[in-house]
């Protein structure tokens, strides 16, 4: 178990970081905070909102800001929105006090997933979404690959899932 260490989940869209991130809070009893949930607590506005009526640069200024002020908290477990790491002054302060889960899917799996669930997503908002998720996940990979643990869960259930992150967790 990683003492008093952040645990941050990282990854692309649709590949259950949420979901995990509330399963192993749940478990381990520690608080739980999302960079999009407090991005749009902050603005009183949806991602979805914040992108069309401000842009991404905007959301990705207020995602900084937000990320730097999780950084500081000890023992929390922080659910990253996937862009997250396209900053690496992001990563850098995830990193002083917090250890990098890397939820790792593939097209396929986090297509079905974003089909499944609420669209927070205007990046996948768009004419053919697996040409683009390919594309983004492709260009992303190098920045995810950064996280210190990777934990494959394409076309898992969030039980598979969550019993691999707990693998990591516990072994540490
Ligand atoms: C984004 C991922 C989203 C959200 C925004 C941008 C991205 O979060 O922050 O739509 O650039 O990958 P999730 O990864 O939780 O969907």
């Amino acid at each position: 178990m990683f003492k008093n260490r952040n645990i941050v989940f990282i990854g692309f869209m649709g590949s259950g970081k949420t979901l995990v991130s509330k399963e192993i809070s749940k478990i381990y009893q520690k608080d739980l905070f999302s960079t999009d949930d407090i991005i749009e607590t902050k603005e009183a506005m949806s991602i979805q909102s914040i992108f069309e009526s401000k842009g991404e640069k905007y959301f990705r200024t207020i995602e900084t800001k937000v990320v730097a002020d999780l950084s500081k908290k000890k023992d929390v477990i922080i659910d990253c929105g996937g862009g997250v790491i396209l900053n690496p002054e992001n990563v850098k302060n995830l990193r002083k006090n917090g250890i990098l889960i890397y939820l790792k899917s593939t097209p396929d799996s986090v297509l079905k997933q974003i089909k499944k669930h609420d669209n927070k997503r205007p990046l996948l908002n768009v004419e053919n979404p697996l040409a683009v998720i390919e594309k983004m996940m492709k260009d992303r990979a190098p920045k995810y690959e950064q996280a210190d643990f990777s934990v494959e869960v394409a076309n898992l259930t969030l039980e598979e899932i969550t019993a691999k992150v707990r693998k990591v967790i516990d072994h540490e």
